[in-house]
Order: C-alpha cells, then structure tokens, then sequence
C-alpha cells in the first residue's frame, strides 16, 4: 500500500513515488551508456526506448505495492525534473536483503544529490517500515558508489556474487540504529 507517508523532502530533493509519466525521463537515465556500462545491478536491463522504461516504472511501482517500499523518483526542486531513482529494492526471496541503490541523470552527478538521496531514504526506512537491516550491491569497481555508502554509514560486509546476474559484486550494509532506553 503506498501511504501518505511515501513521499520524502531534503533540502534541494523531492523523492516521491514514481508515476508512468516519469518513464520518459528514465530513459536518459537508465541508458545512459555509463549506467549500462557499469553493470549496476538492480535496474540493469537491455538499452531500450519508452515501452522498457515504462515497464521498469510499473515494476517499481508493484515494489510499492507488494513491499510497502521501493524507489522514488528524485526531483531537483531547483527544476522541478525528475533527475534520477533512489530507493529499495528486493525482488525476491534469494535477493540477500532489502538493497538501497541510486542512480541520477549524468548532468546531475557529482553535486551530493546521491549521498542527499541515500540519506533520506535510509531515514525513511528506519521511520516507516520494520526492516532492521539494509544492503547496498556494488560492483567492486564503483567507487563513487562505494564512497555513498560508506557516507552514508553502511559498511563493507562481503563479496559476493549478485544472484541474478551472476556479477561479483561488494555488499555494504548497516543495521536499524538501536533506541537508548532511559
Ligand atoms: C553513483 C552515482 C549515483 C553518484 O552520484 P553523485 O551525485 O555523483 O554522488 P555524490 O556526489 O553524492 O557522491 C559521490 C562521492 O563519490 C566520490 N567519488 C567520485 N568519483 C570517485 C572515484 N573515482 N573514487 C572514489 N570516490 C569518488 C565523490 O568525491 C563523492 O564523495 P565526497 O562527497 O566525499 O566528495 C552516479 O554517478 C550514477 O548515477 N552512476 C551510475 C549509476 C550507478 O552506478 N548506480 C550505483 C548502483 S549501486
């Protein structure tokens, strides 16, 4: 059920639920040839054109709807576009935890937006659902990913192998803060 509470604001972001018109700005998103390149592990699809990017944004939708959470898109309130996709992330059961990613449009990388994102998200999550613990799957080669999670107070736990695709990649995780009883 996605509820009132879906929605998130930092000081330059708006993270709302996706909507299907939002596809049209994930296709210069998802295909960026960088993003493909990279291998990035949870939104990895063949290159495609409008049709794939509105079923990524319906798959991310029935995440909502099913989990209670999923990714946002992310809007630069400066703008008002939609400049990237934040979120979690677990498809199914052999997937090895509830997994925060991010991805922006290339044009927007490199002024904190993601480590902006990834921080609100991670305090949405510990606010509104049960979950206690929280992965983030990166390929071994990405640094600037790498350097979000470990700002952002994951650490690094293992390598592994992405169960889907069969990559290597590093898992970072961090668990829900403990409350001091007084
Ligand atoms: C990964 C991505 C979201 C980063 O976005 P961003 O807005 O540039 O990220 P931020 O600015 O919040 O932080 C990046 C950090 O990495 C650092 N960084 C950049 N390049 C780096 C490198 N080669 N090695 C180490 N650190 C690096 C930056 O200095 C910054 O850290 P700092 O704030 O301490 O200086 C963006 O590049 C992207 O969308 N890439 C493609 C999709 C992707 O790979 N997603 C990851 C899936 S897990």
């Amino acid at each position: 059920m996605v509820g009132l509470a879906s929605s998130v604001a930092t000081a330059r972001l708006l993270l709302r639920v996706p909507e299907l018109a939002d596809a049209e700005a994930f296709t210069g998103i998802f295909w960026d040839p960088e993003v493909v390149d990279k291998k990035q592990v949870t939104l990895r699809e063949p290159p495609g054109g409008l049709d794939l990017a509105l079923k990524n944004t319906r798959d991310m939708l029935s995440q909502w709807e099913l989990r209670g959470y999923g990714h946002w898109s992310v809007i630069e309130k400066a703008t008002g576009h939609v400049i990237g996709c934040v979120g979690f992330y677990h498809p199914q059961r052999e997937w090895p935890g509830v997994d925060l990613g991010w991805v922006l449009h290339r044009s927007r990388c490199g002024h904190g937006f993601a480590t902006e994102a990834a921080t609100a998200a991670l305090g949405w999550a510990w606010e509104y659902t049960p979950v206690d613990r929280i992965i983030s799957l990166i390929a071994p080669h990405d640094r600037r990913s790498i350097r979000i999670a470990t700002k952002i107070g994951e650490r690094f736990e293992r390598d592994d192998v992405d169960p889907v695709h069969g990559e290597p990649v590093q898992i970072y995780g961090i668990e829900r803060p403990k409350v001091l009883a007084f």
